[in-house]
Order: C-alpha cells, then structure tokens, then sequence
C-alpha cells in the first residue's frame, strides 16, 4: 500500500525516504559546547528507527546565545570533527542529518529545566569562562525573572548573522544535509520579530519589514554558505500571544521563501505562552502550517502533539504539511516509525529499519507473531500461551 507519510520528498538535492522529521530537542548533555557520547546514542536511535530526517538538537552560533550551559555550539572549528561522527552514523542507517542553528539572544544564561530553567545572575562561559553577557534587539528582560539583557548595536547584529554565516558552513564541514534556522520560541530571531520585545527605533526595530530584517540577513548569509543543492529549513512561532499573528508569519514564510527557505517548520509560543504545550490537544499547531502553506505557497512542517501514523498520515494527505516532525513521542518510542509503517500496512515495513534489525522482525512476523500482540479488553494475550509438560 503506498502512503503519504512514507512516500519520499526530493529537496533539492537532498531525498528524504519518507516524511518523518525527528524534531530539534535540546539534550543539554554538552561540555563546554562539545558533544558527549550522549549525542551518538541519543540520534543513533531514531536514525535506526526509521526516521527520514534526524535534526541534531538546537546548536548555537555563538557561546553568548547558548540557552544553559550545557548546550551544544558550532562557533569553533574544532566541534567539527567530533560532530561527523553523527552524520556518519546517520547516513549509515539510511536517513538524513539535519541541525538547527540558533542564539537564545535575552533567553540565554539559564538552568537546565530540571533544575529549575531559572536564569542565572552570572556564570562563567560555556566555552572556556569568557564573560557571559546578555544582548537582545532592546534593554528588555525576556520576564520578571530574568535580566535586562544589553541593547544590540550594529556591530554586534553584523557579529551574530556573520557567526551564523560560518555556523552554516562547519555544519557543511561536518556532514549535515539539512540546516534549519530557529527563528521561534522567545529566542534571539524571534525577539527582533516581535514588536513587544523589539522596541528599536533603527532599521531593525518598529515596521513589520525592519523587525523582519535580520531574520532575512541570518537566511541570506546561511544561504551565501550553504550550498544551493542542500535545503533549508525555518521554524517559526506561528502565533505567540504577544504581538506576532498568522499573517505575520505568512507574509515572513513569502519573503524567506524568496530568499531561499525550502521549508517553513511552524511552531507556535516561546514569549508569555510555552513553546511547548502539554495539554493533550492532538496536531496543536497544524492549522499554522496548513494556513502558512496555502497562503505562502511554501512547503511546511507541522509540530506539536503528531503522535498516531493515521494522525500524522491525514495530515500530508490533507496538504495541511508537507512533512511532519515528532518531539516527545520519538523520545517515549523511537522506533515510532517502525510501529507506523506496520500500522499503516505499507509494502516492506521491515526494509525501514537496518538488516540488523529488520531481518530479524521480518522473519517473525511472517511466522504469524501478529497474533501473539492481540490482547483482550483487560490486556491480556488472547493468542495461548504454550503448555509445558513435565
Ligand atoms: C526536551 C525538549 C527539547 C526541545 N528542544 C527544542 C530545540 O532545541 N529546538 C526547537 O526548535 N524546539 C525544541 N523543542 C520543541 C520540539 O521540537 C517540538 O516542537 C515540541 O516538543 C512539540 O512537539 P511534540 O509534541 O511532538 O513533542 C523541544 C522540546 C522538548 C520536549
């Protein structure tokens, strides 16, 4: 049977065996803006499960923009090596590797959500105990908690796009096939976007096009390194209740769609609302994308609450997305994409996934072990369990 979630997608050069997208998702497991033997494991997982594009967790541009200290950054040549590994291991089990790049901007400096996300008053460094200062578009705190970041000069808005500029180009160094800028949730991108954090009376502060301004510098100077056979993806809070709406969003998509943006990745929250959403309302936030793909005439990627194949499959077969990512679901179950293809009744479920595995699943379910996994309403096997003699 052929689905939309497991038909591939042709992005430039760049083909995804089916339309499953691991979403970005901090770890905070980084020393010092390095990987740890964390990472391989942790995307080893998905990257074995089937899905078609794994994006590393978000990776920042500049140590100033980590969000904790334990974030992951590609400000140096050195994290480059370490970093092919990933990709090696990821293309190794026949998906793509994705990064998202991003600056935390006046979100930056804070604990780990374990510990309590509180920012922190002063903490060395990340990456070797420099002086970690706060900047955003203006001297305003992100909340009450949290400080009044330093207003960002000229000089420094040049700093953070040319630092994402070569960000783009180690992230090539290492191997990724697939960059995507964030630009949502509160941080750095979206702070210029929003009119009530950005409150700049230069070219880059007040009209909707000067607040879009470095957004589209950040995608032009990736795009100046990142070349034009890889694709390029841009995650946006959609909405975020504070002064950014749907039509802002779309008349964003429309003009990074003509700066070179492949796919426009809608998220939603991340200024007075969270950016990610507990409350169990499946698909949140695919009405964004469904608008934002129609109205911008841009591919999009939907998010948020994406958790059952014949879920995620209505969604590409209703043109809501063109892709669908997958947060805390992959975490409970990364071999969700497997469970899908199953589910979904396409052709060679088991070719999803490395010999290593599918070999061996192959071969049990063509022995009947389907009927094994059928249960009763109390959850016990219906299927008999063996006798044994004595
Ligand atoms: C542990 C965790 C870390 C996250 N880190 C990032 C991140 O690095 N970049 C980002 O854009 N979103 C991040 N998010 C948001 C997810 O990418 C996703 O948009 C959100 O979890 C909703 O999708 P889900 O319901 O499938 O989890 C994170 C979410 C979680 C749960």
């Amino acid at each position: 049977m052929t689905t939309h979630l497991f038909s591939p997608l042709q992005l430039r050069g760049v083909r995804l065996k089916n339309r499953i997208v691991l979403s970005p998702m901090l770890t905070y497991s980084a020393t010092n803006g390095r990987l740890t033997e964390w990472h391989l494991a942790h995307l080893a997982k998905f990257a074995v499960g089937g899905v078609g594009l794994v994006f590393m967790e978000s990776t920042k541009v500049d140590p100033r923009g980590c969000s904790t200290p334990k974030d992951l950054g590609l400000w140096k040549d050195e994290f480059v090596a370490p970093m092919q590994r990933i990709t090696s291991m990821i293309h190794g089990s026949g998906a793509v590797a994705g990064i998202q790049l991003a600056h935390s901007g006046r979100k930056a400096r804070c604990e780990p959500p374990w510990e309590g996300r509180h920012q922190l008053l002063e903490f060395p460094g990340v990456d070797h105990g420099e002086p970690w200062e706060l900047i955003g578009p203006s001297a305003l705190a992100h909340g009450p908690e949290y400080f009044v970041p330093r207003a960002m000069t000229r000089a420094d808005i040049q700093q953070v796009v040319h630092a994402w500029g070569k960000a783009a180009q180690r992230a090539l160094r290492a191997g990724f096939d697939v960059v995507e800028i964030h630009g949502a949730h509160g941080y750095l991108l979206h702070q210029f976007l929003s009119p009530t954090a950005n409150r700049r009376s230069d070219e880059y502060g007040g009209s909707l096009p000067n607040r879009m301004r470095l957004a589209i510098e950040v995608v032009e100077e990736v795009r100046r390194h990142w070349p034009a056979d890889k694709p390029l993806f841009f995650r946006a809070s959609a909405v975020d209740d504070d002064g950014w709406s749907l039509e802002d969003s779309v008349a964003l998509a429309s003009v990074l769609k003509a700066k070179g943006v492949d796919v426009f990745d809608c998220s939603s929250g991340g200024m007075n609302t969270p950016a990610v959403r507990d409350r169990p309302v499946l698909g949140y936030q695919v009405p964004y994308a469904e608008r934002i793909r129609f109205d911008a005439d841009v591919m999009t990627m939907a998010v948020g609450l994406i958790v059952h194949a014949g879920q995620a499959e209505e969604i590409l077969a209703s043109g809501k997305a063109d892709l669908v990512a997958i947060g805390r679901e992959l975490l409970h179950n990364p071999h969700w994409a497997l469970d899908a293809a199953v589910a979904l009744g396409i052709r060679d479920p088991y070719g999803l996934v490395p010999p290593q595995y599918g070999y061996w699943l192959e071969k049990r379910a063509k022995g009947g072990f389907d009927r094994c996994l059928s249960t009763g309403t109390d959850g016990v096997p219906t299927h008999p369990a063996p006798v044994l003699s004595d």
